[in-house]
């Protein structure tokens, strides 16, 4: 494919083991910056990003580990999905996370072996920088659509930087926390976080690409 954003589309997977290097900030805000090109109707441009790096972000690290393991969370801001979600969400859900158990070697009922996969979101992977993406308290449908442009173009443009990341709602149950720790007030909805860093190549983990549906599973022509 000679198509060079379509190629960076297509290289983009999430990566969940990054090398123990500083992210520079100058990159994070250039990445930023050009992803605030994403369309959003009428221009409303609806999102808030915080970034954390260094200390700040290993003080939350371990203030989170700690409320993970009391069972401790907050709760989610929004919605994520149907409810009841329908069957074929729920396999496809099923499907991505037994391949990716299956890829670490870790059986169906290795129940401990499963929640330590789950811990490594609050650890946010090892990434050195996490970004938080806020929209206003009661956002609706169409700002959330708006907010997933954004968070695309976040995506490519740190491939594009030779970086990866992985979008995470899982840290979301903790919105209270983060927004306690940041000094942020409860008029922002946390909608999900995003571990930056450079993808260790070498990671296992790091090969994993979920399989996609087939053109025909979700497009047709009109007739
Ligand atoms: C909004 C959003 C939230 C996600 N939350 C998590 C998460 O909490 N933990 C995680 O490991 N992956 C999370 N993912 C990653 C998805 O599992 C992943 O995008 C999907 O399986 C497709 O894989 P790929 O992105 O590697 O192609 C999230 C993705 C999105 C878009």
């Amino acid at each position: 494919m000679g198509n060079s954003i379509l190629n960076t589309i297509k290289e983009r997977h999430c990566k969940r083991a990054f090398l123990d290097r500083p992210v520079d900030r100058e990159v994070i805000e250039r990445v930023l910056t050009v992803a605030s090109n994403a369309a959003s109707s009428k221009n409303t441009q609806p999102w808030q990003v915080v970034a954390l790096d260094g200390n700040t972000l290993n003080v939350l690290r371990d203030l989170l580990l700690k409320k993970h393991d009391a069972g401790d969370f907050d709760g989610l801001d929004y919605t994520y999905t149907l409810d009841p979600e329908p069957d074929t969400f729920k396999a496809r859900a099923r499907d991505c996370g037994y391949k990716l158990f299956e890829l670490k070697g870790i059986g169906r009922d290795d129940v401990a072996a499963r929640k330590a996969h789950g811990r490594l979101n609050w650890e946010f992977f090892g990434a050195p920088v996490v970004l938080f993406f806020f929209l206003p308290a009661g956002a609706e449908r169409g700002n959330f659509l708006d907010m997933g442009q954004f968070l695309q173009n976040v995506m490519l443009g740190l491939v594009s930087e030779g970086l990866g990341s992985c979008p995470q709602v899982s840290v979301a149950a903790h919105g209270k926390t983060i927004r306690e720790h940041l000094g942020l007030s409860d008029e922002l909805w946390l909608v999900c976080g995003l571990s930056v860093g450079v993808p260790d190549t070498q990671a296992l983990i790091n090969t994993y690409v979920p399989t996609r549906l087939p053109l025909d599973h979700y497009f047709k022509w009109a007739k």
